[in-house]
């Protein structure tokens, strides 16, 4: 099984590699970079190339690593317990009806080998992957309610995103093989924007991405804006009927850019911009 992009996604050498390393070493793929620069996307084209179904886990900052393995739900079983008829008495005295299956569960029993994605783990508080470990090293997991141990049939693919905003535990590290999604240069934005909008005008393809990138570069910048945010604002762009002029400035200095609140999102960038801007026609 080899992994080699696909028609929706543009995938560097290195970043192939690394999939097909994690591959051959079955240990889950960890994928950092800054947000939109497509890791989640990563994992959904790489189990459609290969042919895999994909659960995904998506972490919030309450998100509990049993809740990927399963949950008892009491609540549940005490409700039917007050219904007094016949059959529920029965559901009720088998405490599996109340086990509640997570997506780790899932994953370890399904029929074929499938993808699975922990979406944006550091999310989760400190301890959430230290409490993953062993599940992902031995790919099991004891259910204590019903003293079941629930085994892997396939072991799955894993795929780990981080956002970097928590640093991961070193023994979790160990497990995974890691790669950085660096932000893409201009000329594999150029591949990432033609999958997107495979008509675009050339020249006004590289007037934005031109302001793209100085809007990118200015020092200071709180959230620089991303892959997702340029195509966001590619498709205003051409909604909007937006003139190739509007985008050069003649006298080749920086200028606020049309809609640039699809790539700038809070008012401390904007300011820094305008002021840019400002100085620079006033420096001459
Ligand atoms: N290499 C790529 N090829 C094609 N589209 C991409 C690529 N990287 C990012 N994108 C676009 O950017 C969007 C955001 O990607 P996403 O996977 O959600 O980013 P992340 O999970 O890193 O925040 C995707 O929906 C896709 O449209
Ligand atoms: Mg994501």
């Amino acid at each position: 099984m080899k992994f080699q992009g696909s028609d929706q996604y543009i995938a560097t050498p290195d970043l192939m590699l690394a999939v097909n390393a994690a591959l051959t070493l079955k240990r889950p793929l960890l994928v950092k970079g800054e947000p939109g620069t497509g890791k989640t996307m990563l994992a959904e084209e790489v189990a459609t190339a290969l042919g895999m179904p994909l659960l995904q886990w998506h972490i919030k900052s309450t998100t509990k690593a049993q809740q990927g393995l399963y949950e008892y739900d009491a609540v549940s079983r005490l409700r039917d317990s007050q219904l007094s008829g016949g059959e529920e008495a029965a559901r009720v005295r088998d405490i599996r009806n109340y086990i509640v299956k997570g997506v780790l569960w899932q994953a370890f029993t399904a029929e074929q080998p499938v993808a699975l994605l922990i979406d944006e783990i550091d999310k989760a508080d400190i301890e959430f992957p230290n409490d993953l470990l062993r599940e992902i090293d031995r790919m099991e997991f004891y259910v204590y309610e019903t003293r079941e141990l629930i085994k892997a049939r396939h072991r799955p693919l894993v795929f780990i995103t981080s956002n970097n905003e928590k640093e991961l535990p070193d023994a979790f590290l160990r497990r995974c093989f890691f790669h950085y999604i660096k932000f893409p240069e201009a000329e594999t934005m150029q591949r990432i924007v033609d999958v997107h909008f495979p008509g675009l005008k050339k020249q006004l393809l590289a007037a934005a991405m031109k302001t793209f990138y100085e809007v990118r570069n200015l020092p200071g910048l709180k959230k620089k804006p991303s892959t997702s945010e340029l195509l966001d604002w590619l498709k205003l762009l051409v909604a909007e009927d937006i003139p190739l002029e509007a985008l050069q400035s003649q006298d080749d200095k920086v200028a606020v850019p049309p809609l640039v609140g699809a790539l700038l999102k809070n008012e401390q960038d904007l300011t820094l911009f305008e002021k840019l801007v400002f100085m620079q026609r006033h420096n001459r």
